[in-house]
């Protein structure tokens, strides 16, 4: 990818690859199921289903969740984090997706856990969010904002549409504030992008948009494992993944992984919860 990826290019790229048999198969089979992000690993070879699910009451737990609450959820995936705030606290979760394959699996998920009237899904892009201002108490994204090549627009959106005391809640997979230049080139091919935010950008265009600080949560350890674990699962399970995806993407999937665990160890990436309160 050129050094200089513009955000609708990232957008499309995002969305093509969300929506692709390829991914879909992969993401749902190997990464998490329903919940496809970083897990919180209690030991290293730990079920990576089990693991991606500490993570989303980690999260919830840092806020007053009820059936009042308002809740937008950016870069939804398939739902599980939504599904799993409007189950346990009963409030409102919109899902804002670019994926309509993804949107589709949430919305089927949605009506057989019979909370379909909790959880709404909304296609478009968390670079220009389709709703309304002042209208969330909490903006929820996990894993997704990587994808952006214009991540200081999505800080700017979540504010705009959060309530005045609104919570901005998020994890995102980031590189550490000081690295020699050029070590990420081969982590970032695999997403086709140019760059990562890291704690550092986030807090500094959080406060830009008039943001406080509630918390930042660096748990950059769990990052390494759970590429690790998503390697060793897709390795494990060759054969019936390849007829799934195909040979080229999961080759390419392995070694886009281990570029990923190699930076990881080599102190270049970061990951951990961020949480901001519009003032
Ligand atoms: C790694 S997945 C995480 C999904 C979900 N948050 C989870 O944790 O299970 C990244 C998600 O970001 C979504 N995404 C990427 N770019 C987006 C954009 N510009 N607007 C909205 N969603 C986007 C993708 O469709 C995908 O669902």
């Amino acid at each position: 990818m050129s050094a200089n990826t513009n955000s609708s290019t990232a957008v499309e790229k995002a969305e093509e690859y969300y929506n692709s048999n390829d991914a879909d198969e992969f993401y749902f089979k190997i990464w998490g199921g329903e919940h496809i992000h970083v897990g919180i690993y209690n030991y290293q070879n730990e079920p990576i289903k089990i693991a991606s699910q500490r993570i989303v009451p980690r999260m919830a737990e840092q806020l007053n969740l009820d059936v009042f609450k308002k809740v937008l959820d950016l870069g939804s995936g398939y739902g599980g984090g939504a599904r799993y705030l409007a189950k346990n606290f009963g409030c409102h979760v919109t899902c804002l997706n670019l994926s309509e394959r993804q949107n589709e699996r949430n919305q089927q998920f949605n009506m057989e856990r019979g909370l379909d009237h909790l959880v709404d899904v909304v296609y478009g892009s968390f670079e220009e969010i389709p709703l309304e201002d002042n209208s969330f108490d909490v903006v929820w994204s996990q894993d997704a904002m990587v994808h952006s090549a214009n991540r200081d627009q999505v800080v700017a959106e979540a504010h705009r549409v959060l309530k005045p005391g609104g919570h901005f809640i998020f994890t995102d997979l980031m590189q550490d504030d000081n690295i020699p230049n050029g070590v990420l080139g081969p982590v970032l091919e695999r997403i086709h992008l140019d760059s990562l935010g890291s704690f550092e950008f986030y807090w500094n265009e959080a406060r830009k948009n008039g943001f406080e600080l509630v918390s930042i949560d660096n748990m950059s350890q769990h990052l390494v494992t759970h590429y690790d674990r998503v390697r060793q699962e897709t390795e494990k399970q060759y054969d019936e993944i390849v007829d799934a995806c195909g040979k080229e993407y999961i080759d390419r999937m392995i070694q886009g992984l281990n570029q990923w665990v190699k930076a990881g160890h080599n102190g270049h990436l970061s990951w951990g919860i961020l949480h901001f309160k519009k003032s």
